[in-house]
């Protein structure tokens, strides 16, 4: 019997990969988009309709899975956004709806699906979370936040969820050549704010990474179908490139004013 998958945010980016993937790999995947009919390029898995943010699709969208499938396997929790903003400048409203969907619509959507994982003894949550849940950048607060506070969502839930056979796994990818960095949210500043020149710095030298130096999605792809392989998976993975998962660990090892120093000076503020 094929394993069942969930994926939100199955339209474009890694979201598609894995989709893509795991159906090729003899899973029945079901994925989600905002604008399902947007999309094509889906033959033999299922694109449905739903947004995390609405709070009240999440329960319908398991519902519509289960009654076709009979069970939900892996739940992989995808879909986000991305955000930058001095802290000053921003909305919170901006802030507020980039936590609903990059933290509190996965809740929402969790908690649809764990009643039949649970009567099932069986099942695997993914976050996909982001290296940027590790590291603190300037102007990258409210993201890095959602995204650390996916990674310890991930690491509790793994606890809660023990004694029901459901494993949690937080996969936090660095940068990869996806559409997130063009339709991120974000602050347009007014020449005359204080945080003009750096901000403006700051999102110059992200474009750049993103055009050059920005990997292949398709390593988070198969990176994620080892791990809905594995009978034992790990609860934390990293992917990237070399340079961005050592900076976790100079994180851990430098004295913190000289790591920042060395941030700024990558962003060339
Ligand atoms: N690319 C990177 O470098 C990178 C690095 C680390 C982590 N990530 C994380 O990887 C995940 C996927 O991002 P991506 O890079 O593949 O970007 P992407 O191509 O922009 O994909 C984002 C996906 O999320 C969906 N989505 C956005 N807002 C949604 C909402 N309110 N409700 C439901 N679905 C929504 C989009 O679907 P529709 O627009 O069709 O609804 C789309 O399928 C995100 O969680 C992101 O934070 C990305």
């Amino acid at each position: 019997m094929k394993k069942v998958i969930l994926i939100s945010g199955a339209s474009t980016g890694f979201g598609r990969y894995i989709a893509k993937l795991l159906s090729s790999n003899n899973f029945k995947v079901y994925g989600t988009s905002r604008n399902p009919t947007k999309y094509s390029g889906f033959e033999g898995l299922e694109l449905l309709k739903y947004d995390l943010t609405t709070f009240k699709d999440s329960k319908k969208l398991v519902e519509k899975v289960l009654s076709i499938e009979g069970k939900i396997d892996v739940l992989i929790n995808n879909a986000g956004s991305g955000f930058v903003a001095p802290i000053e400048e921003m909305s919170i409203k901006d802030a507020k709806h980039l936590f609903d969907t990059n933290f509190f619509g996965h809740i929402d959507l969790i908690q649809a699906v764990l009643p039949s994982m649970r009567k099932n003894k069986s099942g695997m949550i993914v976050n996909i979370t982001s290296i940027a849940g590790y590291n603190n950048i300037p102007f990258g607060s409210i993201y890095s936040a959602s995204k650390y506070s996916m990674e310890c969502l991930g690491a509790s839930l793994n606890m809660e969820l023990k004694d029901f056979g459901i494993r949690v796994v937080n996969i936090a990818p660095g940068d990869y050549r996806t559409g997130i960095f063009d339709k991120r949210m974000k602050t347009n500043l007014n020449i005359n704010s204080p945080y003009y020149s750096r901000y403006k710095k700051f999102s110059e030298t992200v474009k750049y990474n993103m055009d050059k130096q920005s990997r292949d999605p398709i390593e988070v792809a198969k990176l994620t179908l080892k791990i809905i392989k594995r009978k034992n998976p790990g609860i934390h993975y990293i992917v990237g490139h070399f340079l961005q998962k050592f900076s976790i660990s100079l994180k851990k090892i430098l004295p913190e004013k000289l790591y920042q120093k060395l941030i700024m000076n990558h962003y060339k503020i």
